[in-house]
């Protein structure tokens, strides 16, 4: 290449240009991006519109059509503001639509595709999805009351009950965990499915914390038990066998349900009822996921800011929570995060290619920044 070409390349914004044999061969990220592009007019041309709408990698694209089919349903499903009484209909979408990952859904759409087979979302399983969401939204809004974390900045906008005041925030929490259910009964699949999807969700999202010590509690991990043992102990010395039980009851059920209910309505598109191995893997699976999770969203609040986030950083020392890094330390808890993403993808090994888009999705789960 002579400067001038080199100068073109800085310009262009690509790694290299390279004369190819019928012209010029332009390279974005290391990939023939255009070829050939006959000359360097046109390969200018089209290299700025190519920088101005960046490629996304195939995760960002899982993210982004499962964030808006995910909306789509939400605005289906959810009062429209104009429904009486205002106030709490304006609160629960105040809180849905404040710009939330949506993870819990393309999660669980992803394990739905993996299992029903077809490389097709089944359908209907977008609504199961938004359920699931509006459980979450429930989770975060009663998280950020005064009485629990007390916090003021969520999804980047003002909490519920800074934007509504207390009582209708309590109120609009209750009412989308109830939306959430009548969403999941009235599903377009198979009666024993919605019954299965039904048991799975609501032990997902109750009081157990599955053990303690070496005690079976006697009720598997949910999500209302972790985050009264997290609200417990506040202040005191965490142990790892404590925040391991925290972590895996208020964060890990949910998003393990997620997956294992994706998992259920795959299988119920298909006729079949049940199949225990693809159900017991994509439960490991999520067990691990949604652990891995939690670690990172404690080592983010931790090495993140506020503005990134879109909620309060610094808020589990400045309250002396149960947090990974509080036992581990940073380095610690990255790798273990790591280590836990490893045996997610172990458990799904035997589905092939087919997990690619569910493994894609727990590491990213891992290398998120907000
Ligand atoms: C935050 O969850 C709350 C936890 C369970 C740790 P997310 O990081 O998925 O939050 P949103 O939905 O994107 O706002
Ligand atoms: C929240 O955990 C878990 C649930 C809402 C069930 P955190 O308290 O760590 O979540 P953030 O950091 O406020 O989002
Ligand atoms: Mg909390
Ligand atoms: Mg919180
Ligand atoms: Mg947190």
């Amino acid at each position: 290449m002579n400067t001038l070409q080199s100068i073109f390349c800085i310009y262009l914004n690509c790694k290299r240009i390279d004369e190819g044999g019928e012209g010029w061969e332009l390279l974005i990220d290391n990939k023939p991006r255009i070829r050939p592009a006959v000359n360097v007019r046109r390969a200018f041309r089209i290299s700025r519109h190519l920088s101005s709408e960046p490629m996304e990698s195939p995760v960002q694209s899982l993210l982004s059509s499962g964030a808006k089919l995910t909306d789509a349903a939400l605005e289906r499903l959810l009062p429209s503001p104009e429904t009486l009484p205002h106030s709490i209909h304006r609160a629960m979408r105040h809180s849905v639509f404040a710009g939330g990952k949506r993870l819990r859904p393309i999660l669980c759409m992803e394990a739905a595709r993996m299992v029903a087979g077809t490389g097709e979302l089944p359908a209907g399983v977008d609504s199961l999805g938004a359920a699931l969401e509006m459980l979450h939204t429930y989770s975060l809004i009663h998280d950020d009351l005064p009485a629990l974390d007390n916090d003021d900045l969520r999804r980047g906008h003002p909490t519920c009950h800074v934007a509504f005041g207390e009582a209708i925030a309590i109120l609009a929490g209750d009412a989308l965990q109830t939306l959430a259910f009548q969403t999941i009964a009235q599903l377009p699949a198979p009666a024993a499915t919605v019954v299965q999807l039904l048991r799975e969700v609501s032990i997902a999202v109750g009081t157990g914390i599955g053990r303690s010590g070496e005690i079976e509690t006697g009720l598997a991990p949910g999500m209302i038990g972790g985050q009264v043992v997290d609200i417990e102990s506040e202040r005191v010395a965490p142990t790892a066998e404590l925040v391991e039980t925290i972590h895996r009851a208020k964060t890990g059920a949910l998003i393990t349900t997620a997956i294992v209910t994706g998992g259920l309505y795959g299988l119920g598109s298909k006729g079949h009822g049940s199949a225990d191995d693809t159900i017991a893997r994509l439960r490991i699976f999520g067990q691990n996921a949604g652990l891995a999770f939690q670690i990172v969203d404690d080592i983010l609040d931790l090495t993140q800011s506020s503005a990134e986030l879109g909620k309060t950083a610094g808020k589990d020392a400045a309250s002396i929570k149960a947090t990974w890094p509080a036992v581990y330390g940073l380095e610690q808890s990255r790798r273990d995060a790591d280590r836990l993403i490893a045996d997610a993808f172990a458990a799904v090994e035997p589905f092939g290619p087919a997990a690619d888009p569910l493994k894609s999705l727990a590491r990213y789960l891992t290398t998120r920044t907000h």
